[in-house]
């Protein structure tokens, strides 16, 4: 096995083949159907050198690490954020094509919303995407019911209080009304589940759609809908970089990393009238 500077997690290892999660990969393990250089292993906190030591799982060894892969799609409503679903109802799986690489969503969007949707198989930058810690922006186009006034864009920027507890500030924009109701442009940096429509909702301004134009680094701009790209190099390196940027405040709280992400491409998404 491994000297500790080579050496990744057994679990971790499997995962990065491709073959399961590293949840499972763990259970694997457990379960006595791992080897290492013939060896059963049982025993969760094994480090291996994935050059060098031989893997099998019941038997057969498992494949050489995948490469990161990290793809954008532009999810339609109507469309579960998952890979599969036990009653088989549309999932975005339905949607991409994974060239068998083993990808999941960064999170997720509502059936009923719209927009971008990162999928990648590297778990580290997955992670940082979601934790509140790393404070990455995630910018919606959404159709409300009636018209924000001044006070209720404040109070959205100050953060709302809901069930399970205070949003932190969002950002708000008003884009153009659409009879009686209005588009507006809102900003958050947390990802609690229906977010943007409890923060609404709890306003009075509950929501009609919901478009997630930016994510990070990422923004949409003209893919559309239904359909979905690799990244960029430029794009993957702008998440790398989150993980370099984990500032914690003085107060031992955890600081934004930035309130304005870089944009790397222009959003040129048009908005649908009224
Ligand atoms: N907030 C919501 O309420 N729904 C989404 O799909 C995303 C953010």
């Amino acid at each position: 096995m491994a000297s500790q500077a080579s050496s990744i997690r057994l679990q971790k290892v499997i995962a990065q083949s491709g073959l399961t999660s590293r949840r499972k990969a763990e259970a694997l393990i457990v379960a006595g159907r791992v080897t290492v250089n013939g060896r059963v292993v049982t025993e969760l906190g094994i480090r291996i050198d994935p050059t060098r030591d031989h893997v099998k799982v019941d038997g057969r060894h498992i494949k050489p690490p995948q490469p990161d892969t990290f793809l954008m799609l532009n999810k339609p409503a109507g469309y579960l954020s998952t890979m599969s679903d036990p009653l088989d109802r549309p999932t975005i799986a339905d949607l991409i094509v994974t060239r068998g690489v083993r990808i999941f969503p960064v999170g997720r969007l509502d059936y009923d919303s719209e927009g971008l949707l990162l999928l990648t198989n590297n778990g580290a930058i997955a992670h940082a995407c979601l934790h509140p810690r790393y404070h990455v922006a995630k910018t919606y186009e959404v159709k409300i019911k009636g018209i924000l006034t001044d006070e209720e864009i404040a109070q959205l920027e100050k953060g709302v209080v809901l069930d399970d507890g205070p949003t932190e500030p969002a950002r708000v924009r008003k884009l153009h009304k659409a009879e009686a109701n209005s588009w507006i442009e809102m900003t958050i940096y947390e990802g609690r589940k229906h977010q943007v429509k409890r923060m609404l909702e709890a306003i009075g301004h509950p929501v009609i759609k919901l478009r997630r134009t930016k994510f990070g680094p990422l923004s949409l701009g003209t893919l559309p809908v239904g359909h979905s790209r690799y990244l960029t190099d430029a794009e993957a390196n702008a998440l790398r970089a989150l993980l370099r940027h984990q500032p914690v405040g003085s107060s031992g709280h955890p600081k934004p990393v930035s309130r304005r992400a870089p944009v790397l491409s222009k959003s040129v998404t048009p908005l649908p009238s009224a």
